[in-house]
């Protein structure tokens, strides 16, 4: 069971180490920083798409299910990193993404071909609506209708994001099978598994009904929330879609040596759960982020925490994000001293963690000019925002890890492919590694006391969360006490301890029945 003792660290592969003077990370940059990982402390890596693409949504528009783009490398470089990562006992979890390809792929160019092409049952294709426009309102995460018409065989294509990114049909068994083998192909190749794009999309309405209005837009607000989504979300034939997956990593799972399925879902607690039934092992856990962060208070957070408890069954095992290539940054959401508050909390909660690059130096949202934004989301509803580009790109938090004071950060030798943030010179690799209260050596000291076997195994229990203290306990051994407030704090424990860490990394003390907690300080008691 070793993803749940793990930490899983995600690399954006195009931000994370440039190994080739074109400005763009890629997998041998990666294979050069496994140590830096290791020495994290880390013991799985995500990896987001380096598959052949166009890069219209920078590799999640996937050409060939097969192959590596030139940009990141080669097949060889693949499995030279994977080779030099199981050496150094890191796992390796590649991104699936099973919704949709590129409209570059050989099945859509086929498909497109002609109503008759074996293929056309790959897409969802359909004849234009009554008045001639879309088939039915659906809209597109990036914008506009989710809907585009083929001129040449005049029927319309269902695309969730960009119309460069039609869906796949997976009401068909031959799609399915077609996206099976792609997962064989690489479990052949050695990955411990995958972090699965869109789980919760994968099926559609098989009435392709209109989706009701949302009351709660607005005018600016993203075309896609327009609509309550009863109809592209979280259908029912999902589960068995999902059960499918799991089978196919079962072939190749022994014990101890496990194949897991890590899925993208944005959905309510409730429902997220139902994904653990169909055999995801860990459906991500985004609750801290759209709910928590937003709302940063002990209150709120222990409610969340205890929501999601209440939903678990003894079988399944819980996960907690804060952080991704499509979210703001932790840091420039909650400030350094709450995002190391928001870290302790990650690494002592109950079950495994994500972690997103470049968080362990707090790196904040990048500031990326007009004329270089990269991201499609941003690009194309632009016009259609109050706040512009920054409210829905998100390059902020894609820019490149920076290493070192060298030229461009150590990331790359020549202008990256997005800008590195303006205090790199300051906020590196580098220059945390030699603070040792940097965030970075609290994010190292975190990942090594998770292993202790009351913060890994031991359950959950509120102890209090209010007053702006927020504390628990795990299992017999250990209490968690957070302060969320830039003031001092007291809390009564509930015996006598020691703090074997604070979020400051200046104390390590006996403490009797008062412990004393200083401005926006997070500390972890080990009970005597
Ligand atoms: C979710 C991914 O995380 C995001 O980056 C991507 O744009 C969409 N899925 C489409 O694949
Ligand atoms: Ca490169």
């Amino acid at each position: 069971m070793w993803w749940k003792h793990t930490v899983i660290y995600q690399v954006y592969p195009r931000s994370f180490q440039d190994s080739n003077a074109d400005g763009i990370g890629d997998l041998e940059g990666i294979r050069q920083r496994l140590p830096y990982l290791k020495d994290l402390g880390v013991g799985t890596l995500w990896l987001s798409p380096f598959y052949k693409s166009p890069m219209k949504d920078f590799g999640y528009d996937v050409a060939d299910y097969c192959d590596v783009d030139p940009v990141f490398g080669t097949l060889e470089d693949f499995d030279r990193l994977l080779k030099e990562a199981h050496g150094l006992g890191l796992r390796v979890l590649i991104d699936l993404v099973p919704n949709h390809t590129s409209d570059q792929h050989p099945w859509f160019l086929e498909s497109r071909t002609s109503r008759d092409n074996p293929k056309r049952n790959w897409y969802i294709w359909k004849d234009p609506g009554p008045e001639g426009g879309p088939p039915n309102n659906w809209q597109s995460f990036f914008g506009g209708p989710a809907w585009t018409l083929d001129q040449r065989t005049g029927q319309y294509y269902l695309h969730l994001f960009l119309p460069e990114q039609p869906d796949l049909n997976w009401q068909n068994p031959e799609v399915r099978e077609a996206i099976h083998e792609a997962m064989r192909f690489w479990l052949r190749r050695g990955v411990d598994g995958f972090r699965v794009d869109v789980l919760w999309l994968l099926a559609k309405d098989p009435l392709f009904r209109d989706e009701p209005g949302n009351p709660e837009w607005r005018p600016g607000h993203p075309d896609r929330l327009r609509h309550q989504h009863l109809f592209t979300e979280d259908q029912p034939e999902t589960y068995a879609y999902v059960r499918e997956m799991r089978q196919v990593l079962d072939e190749f799972s022994e014990p101890g040596q496990e194949r897991v399925m890590v899925g993208e879902i944005y959905l309510p607690l409730h429902r997220l759960v139902r994904y653990y039934r169909a055999g995801c092992h860990l459906p991500f856990n985004f609750s801290l982020i759209t709910e928590g962060l937003p709302d940063w208070r002990p209150e709120n957070i222990a409610r969340i925490v205890e929501a999601y408890e209440s939903l678990l069954t003894p079988w399944d095992w819980p996960n907690w994000v804060l952080g991704n290539h499509d979210q703001p940054r932790l840091a420039s959401r909650l400030g350094e001293a709450q995002a190391r508050v928001a870290a302790m909390l990650l690494f002592t909660l109950r079950g495994t963690p994500t972690w997103y690059y470049g968080d362990e130096l707090a790196l904040p949202n990048g500031e990326i000019p007009p004329d270089r934004i990269q991201d499609p989301a941003a690009l194309r509803q632009k016009d259609r925002t109050p706040a512009g580009y920054h409210s829905l790109g998100r390059d902020p938090e894609r820019t490149p890890m920076p290493w070192d004071a060298s030229p461009y950060a150590g990331f790359s030798t020549v202008e990256p492919w997005l800008p590195l943030n303006p205090d790199w010179p300051v906020r590196n690799v580098a220059v945390q590694e030699r603070d040792p209260q940097s965030i970075l050596q609290l994010v190292k000291r975190l990942i090594a006391l998770r292993q202790e076997p009351g913060l890994l195994l031991g359950p959950y229990r509120t102890y209090r969360a209010r007053g702006g203290i927020y504390a628990y306990l795990r299992g017999e051994g250990f209490l968690v006490a957070l302060n969320f407030t830039d003031r001092e704090r007291a809390l009564e424990l509930p015996q006598k301890g020691r703090v074997v860490l604070s979020t400051h990394l200046d104390r390590e003390e006996a403490v009797g029945e008062t412990l004393r907690l200083r401005p926006d300080e997070g500390v972890v008691v080990r009970l005597s």
